[in-house]
């Protein structure tokens, strides 16, 4: 899988393109923002925030994150892009760079973090659900978690975000050339053929799938944390098409974020609420030092 990523996340790759959070400014400051709180928040909290970013690529987060105060560990399973970022941050003590090509280490590294950051990553791993559940469990007290930049689960669009991601997508391809390899690739995807021998079939691995389920996520994100946000955005390549989703009126959704703070060490444990049977609420072990959900982001 290391090698797969290295051919499509070389030293030479401009990340920006095909990424809309670099490439739009409103997503990107949006998420720079959210950051930034965070860290703040926590630093606030615990006098430190130590902030574990999974796949920085060449760094964009990884800025944000040191100039709101955090100091940060990247794992990045792309050797060029650990290069890049080695040089890129080798006058920061704050900043420390691990070469992770199994994808091992985020597991392994989570108990000395308050932070855990991944954006547009998830959709990269295979094992998602996996990864971050070994993540929160072993993150200490008080942690949070943040991921951005991920695809909806494909089968929970509305018919109009499908069609709509769709032909945002194909535009955009269209614009880059590589007409023939692109449809070419679509219609073995439509097909259900994989090549586990191309990037282009395991590097996004689920974009070209289902999506990412962000239920699941939320789900198991709420076992652990006090308060868990899902938010949902619309994101394209294209500008224009950014734009007009952006539209207040127009409620295109096709990817989500995740925002989970208040840490707990033992998972929360649903209660029944006895004055509405059917429904349940979380078990609270503590309520001192929380961070106040109010100023939470998402
Ligand atoms: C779409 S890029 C996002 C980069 C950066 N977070 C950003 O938003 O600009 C995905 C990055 O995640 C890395 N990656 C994918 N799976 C990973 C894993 N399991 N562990 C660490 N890095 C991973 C890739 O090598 C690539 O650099």
């Amino acid at each position: 899988m290391a090698e797969l990523h290295e051919t499509d996340w070389g030293e030479e790759r401009d990340y920006t393109l095909g990424s809309p959070q670099l490439q739009h400014v409103q997503l990107r400051s949006r998420i720079e923002r959210d950051l930034t709180t965070l860290v703040e928040q926590l630093t606030a909290r615990h006098g430190c925030c130590r902030a574990l970013e999974v796949g920085a690529g060449h760094g964009t987060f990884t800025r944000a994150l040191v100039s709101a105060g955090a100091t940060v560990t990247v794992t990045e399973m792309s050797e060029p892009s650990v290069r890049v970022l080695k040089q890129a941050f080798a006058e920061n003590p704050d900043v420390t760079v691990l070469y992770d090509p199994e994808g091992d280490l985020p597991a392994k590294l989570a108990a000395d973090f308050e932070l855990a950051v991944f954006v547009s990553v998830l959709h990269h791993i295979p094992n998602y659900v996996g990864v971050v559940r070994d993540v929160i469990d072993r993150m200490p007290d008080g942690a949070a978690f943040y991921s951005a930049q991920d695809p909806l689960f494909y089968s929970r669009l509305t018919r109009i975000n499908a069609a709509l991601s769709c032909v945002a997508y194909m535009l955009w391809r269209l614009g880059q050339g590589e007409i023939k390899r692109g449809l070419a690739t679509r219609w073995r995807r439509l097909r259900g053929i994989y090549d586990e021998t191309k990037s282009a079939d395991m590097v996004e691995y689920h974009v070209i799938r289902q999506g990412v389920d962000e239920q699941a996520l939320e789900q198991i994100l709420c076992e652990r944390f006090d308060d868990v946000r899902l938010w949902t955005y619309w994101s394209t390549q294209s500008g224009l098409l950014q734009r007009l989703g952006e539209q207040r009126a127009a409620g295109w959704a096709s990817t989500f974020g995740l925002t989970a703070v208040n840490h707990r060490r033992q998972p929360v444990v649903p209660v029944r609420d006895p004055a509405h049977p059917g429904r349940s609420t979380k078990q609270k072990t503590s309520n001192s030092t929380e961070l106040d959900p109010a100023v939470s982001v998402g």
